[in-house]
Parts: structure tokens; sequence; C-alpha cells
């Protein structure tokens, strides 16, 4: 029996990207965003920055499980080739081993994706040899921890001292010791990107954390000029879609006002 995960690229083939191939990563929310970038992708994040992007949030710590779950099954849905990864939202894993066994269990048996991701160093070394153990692929996501920004002060870049370098090394080294297939690695000087992706065999996919990353993941809104804080310094804008949304509601609304729109073209069973 084929089936639509069969064509997909799964977690083996992300593995083994590692010193073959960059691995290109965008995040999508959406059906109709994921159809359009699916074809140029390796892998799809649901992250949970739907918080922010999606939902106006100020923070993702809102974003709840059932979010995740219909965004994530949206974007399987619509999408055919690319590797869908669903991002665990705060409060659903760092409680216990099993909680983040059953609300991970949910996300794959409820949206089809093939893996999930979740924030954490070695605190979370357990429960990722536990989801691992039990057919849960786990993507770590270290360095710029959005989940802890209470704890952080806020989004801050970290490095490039000795002591953050070391401690981000030994994370990565101890999220790949526990299973995981591949890491984030969000907002850190250029030495620690370098010096991660040399420490382990699994891909790590940086976010503002240089091209000696294995592979790069961006917030889709930003590359397409959604964002109107476009002041990001690790985002790079490939398309105006805010300017062309503006546009298009403004010439719309004058034609509506002035009686331009709708016209006969766009009538039922007119009479010409
Ligand atoms: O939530 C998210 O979109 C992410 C990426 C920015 C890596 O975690």
């Amino acid at each position: 029996m084929t089936t639509i995960q069969q064509n997909r690229k799964n977690i083996p083939f992300i593995k083994e990207s590692k010193g073959i191939r960059k691995l290109v990563m965008l995040t999508a929310y959406t059906s109709p965003v994921a159809n359009h970038i699916d074809p140029y992708v390796d892998v799809i994040l649901v992250g949970d920055s739907l918080g922010m992007v999606i939902y106006g949030f100020h923070d993702t710590l809102s974003v709840t499980l059932d979010m995740m779950i219909a965004h994530g099954a949206a974007v399987t849905r619509s999408s055919k080739q690319a590797c869908i990864i669903v991002d665990m939202p705060f409060g659903t894993y760092q409680e216990s081993k099993s909680q983040a066994f059953r609300n991970a269990a949910r996300i794959l048996s409820e949206t089809k994706a093939s893996g999930i991701k979740l924030e954490g160093g070695e605190e979370m070394v357990e429960t990722i040899h536990f989801l691992h153990k039990r057919g849960i692929p786990v993507m770590g996501h270290i360095g710029l921890m959005p989940q802890k920004f209470n704890i952080s002060g806020g989004f801050k870049a970290l490095g490039p001292d000795q002591h953050i370098v070391d401690n981000i090394v030994s994370e990565a080294i101890a999220l790949e010791q526990s299973g995981a297939f591949a890491i984030v690695l969000e907002c850190v000087a250029e030495v620690i990107g370098r010096k991660v992706t040399e420490a382990v065999n699994i891909p790590v996919i940086g976010i503002g954390a240089s091209s000696d990353c294995d592979g790069q993941v961006l917030v889709v809104d930003d590359i397409l000029g959604m964002n109107p804080d476009a002041s990001l310094k690790f985002v790079k804008t490939y398309a105006s879609l805010g300017k062309d949304i503006q546009h298009a509601a403004k010439y719309y609304a004058e034609e509506v006002r002035s009686g331009i729109f709708p016209n006969k073209e766009n009538y039922f069973f007119s009479k010409n």
C-alpha cells in the first residue's frame, strides 16, 4: 500500500543529511502556505511561533496543544513531500516524561506529523530519551529558547563568552546522546553555531546561528514580508506580501465605494 506519508522526507532522511546537503526548513501554520512552500523545503515546522504570528500574542506561552494540533493537521493535509514537525507548546511537556509522551502521542496521531520539537537542554534529556525509546522522534531546540523568556529577561541572543559556548556545546551533545534526531540552534554567536555543528553527528538547523549550521530555518511570515518589524537581524525578506495585501485591500475598497466592483462579469445569470 502506498500512502502520502511514504513519499515524504522522513526522519532518517533528515538525520542522514548531515554533511551531505544543507537542510531547508520553514515554518507554516496554515493550509495554503503549506501547499505553496511544500515543493521547496525539506522540513515544515509548525512552530509555536504561531502564537505571535497568527494569533497576535506577545509571546508563545499562551499557545495550547489544541492550537498546535489543529494547525499541524492542516499543514500535513496540505503538503505532500516535506517532513512535518510540530512544536510542543509551553506547559505540555516540562512536567514529567509521561505528560510529554501523552501530549506528543496526541500530536503525532492527530496531525500525522513525523516528529515533535521541544525546547530545552540538559533538563530535557531524560524526557527526550523516554520519547525516543517509545517511537516519538524529537527535534531539540537550544540557544535562545522563547518559552523561557521570563527567566532570561527577553528574547536575547547568546554568546560568545567561553562559558556560554561550552554550555551550549555540552547541551547539544547531551541532546544527541538522548536520541534527538536534529537540533534547532537559535540566535547565538557565530562561534557557537560552528562549534555545536562540529560537536554532534545530527543536523544542527540554525536560526540566527551562522551559515556553519547544517541547515537553516526561518519563520515564513518573516521571509514573505508580512512582519511589520522588519528589523530582525537574522531575517532576510524575499517578498513584500504585507504591502501586496494593503494594496489589494485599498483598491478593493476604492472600487466597492465607487461602484466599479462588482461589474456584470462578476454576476450570476446576468443578462448582457
Ligand atoms: O516556533 C518556531 O517557529 C520556532 C522556530 C523559530 C525555530 O521554534
